[in-house]
């Protein structure tokens, strides 16, 4: 018989937020706060994203090694082969209610994706790793169809052979994307594509630890990100933009936040302790497609608010700083930048679910129980 107490101890500390908690080992990514690093499978971001792409990355992620020229040759096809949304996600899309946002649209239509991928009920890896490729590519094309027909455009069918990065803006915008801004999404994409146990990612690996399916945990990470606290601090970077509107008056806004104790949004980190790496790649990309597209504006007002904040805290810019300015240079609306992180994280969050299921136990944490006790139930009519 089992010694084990049948409650945790009430003492046992714990800190809020799973703070510091290592939930799991893994071997596909590794931040560094104090140093502000981010690996991937032992390379590091910056480097990947000087050299590499989303694709090759994505590789990366899923099988633990960059790919011979021969195998990413028949990897890219394999994405190829689920370049167009199944017709009755299409439909599904046209159905939505006009005032559903494009993330509630995301949860669902992604959700729905399983009813129709040919591998569905197929737990095999190789199946696995195909549904992974098959979200990859679709994901991204989900997102730029929906907000064309809410904007009553028909959806434009993407190109085989060309990027995620290419087909998402061509597929957006519905012309041909200038290569900058292509090369500046794909780095995007790249940066984005894993950060550890953060919480979308747990949410990922707790329903993929009962057995559930792969759609099934990219489903519970979507409604994770969804949250303000996660995604979303990019598109309040954006608003914050606007609001400040001209860059003689950033130094101002910024002091009058801080005097009223609001937290600027795009900085700060709970790991990192200096420049989040990923802020550092984009800084320099904001700077460009701003060049680009002729509107250095926002880039202006981000360089002085970034230059009061560094002398007035502590804090420093996270990787949703300079993403707002990439993103609304490339004609991105704002209330796409949270659905953006999906179609980057989920690379991260299938390679999660597969090295879950690698060595997996079922994820079922104690809580501490500060409810009433010894209560004896009384019958509704004596209450
Ligand atoms: C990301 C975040 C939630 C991290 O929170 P955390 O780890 O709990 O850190 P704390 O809130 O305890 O901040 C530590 C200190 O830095 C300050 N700080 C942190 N982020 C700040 C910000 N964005 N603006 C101003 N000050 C900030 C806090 O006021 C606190 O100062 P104090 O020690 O003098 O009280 C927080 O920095 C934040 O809300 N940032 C803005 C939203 C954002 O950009 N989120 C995206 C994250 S990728």
């Amino acid at each position: 018989m089992s010694t084990t107490p049948s409650t945790p101890s009430t003492t046992q500390p714990f800190k809020a937020g799973l703070e510091d908690v290592v939930a799991c080992s893994s071997d596909i990514c590794f931040i560094d706060g104090k140093e502000g690093r981010l690996v991937y499978r032992g390379y590091d971001v910056a480097d990947l994203a000087e050299h590499s792409t989303f694709e090759e990355v994505a590789y990366l992620l899923w099988y633990g090694r960059l790919p011979g020229r021969i195998e990413f040759g028949a990897f890219l096809d394999g994405f190829t082969g689920s370049i167009e949304l199944p017709i009755e996600t299409v439909m599904i899309l046209r159905m939505f209610p006009k005032a559903a946002t494009p993330m509630e649209v995301l949860r669902t239509a992604v959700s729905s994706l399983g009813h129709w991928d040919p591998d569905s009920g197929n737990t095999r890896l190789d199946a696995c790793l195909r549904k992974a490729q098959r979200l990859t590519e679709r994901i991204p094309l989900l997102i730029a169809a929906h907000q064309r027909l809410r904007h009553g455009y028909e959806p434009v069918h993407p190109i085989p052979g060309k990027s995620i990065a290419y087909n998402f803006l061509y597929a957006l915008h519905g012309e041909e994307p200038d290569p900058e801004m292509v090369r500046a999404f794909d780095v995007a994409l790249i940066l984005h594509a894993d950060h550890e146990l953060n919480a979308s990612t747990f949410a990922a690996r707790v329903t993929a630890a009962t057995m559930s399916d792969m759609y099934s945990s990219v489903t519970s990470a979507i409604g994770a990100l969804k949250g303000p606290l996660h995604g979303g601090a990019n598109e309040q970077v954006m608003k914050m933009l606007q609001e400040i509107g001209d860059p003689a008056k950033a130094e101002q806004w910024v002091l009058d936040a801080l005097a009223k104790k609001v937290k600027v949004p795009g900085f700060g980190h709970r790991v990192y302790r200096t420049e989040d790496p990923r802020a550092t790649v984009l800084r320099r990309y904001a700077e460009k497609m701003s060049t680009v597209a002729g509107e250095t504006r926002w880039f202006e007002i981000s360089s002085i608010v970034e230059r009061t904040m560094r002398a007035n805290t502590k804090v420093y810019p996270n990787v949703d700083f300079y993403s707002a300015t990439c993103y609304h240079t490339m004609g991105i609306s704002t209330e796409l930048f949270t659905p953006i992180f999906a179609i980057s994280r989920v690379v991260g969050w299938t390679a999660h679910i597969l090295e879950q299921w690698t060595n997996n136990r079922l994820i079922r944490p104690r809580a501490d129980y500060t409810g009433p006790e010894n209560l004896r139930y009384v019958s509704i009519e004596e209450r």
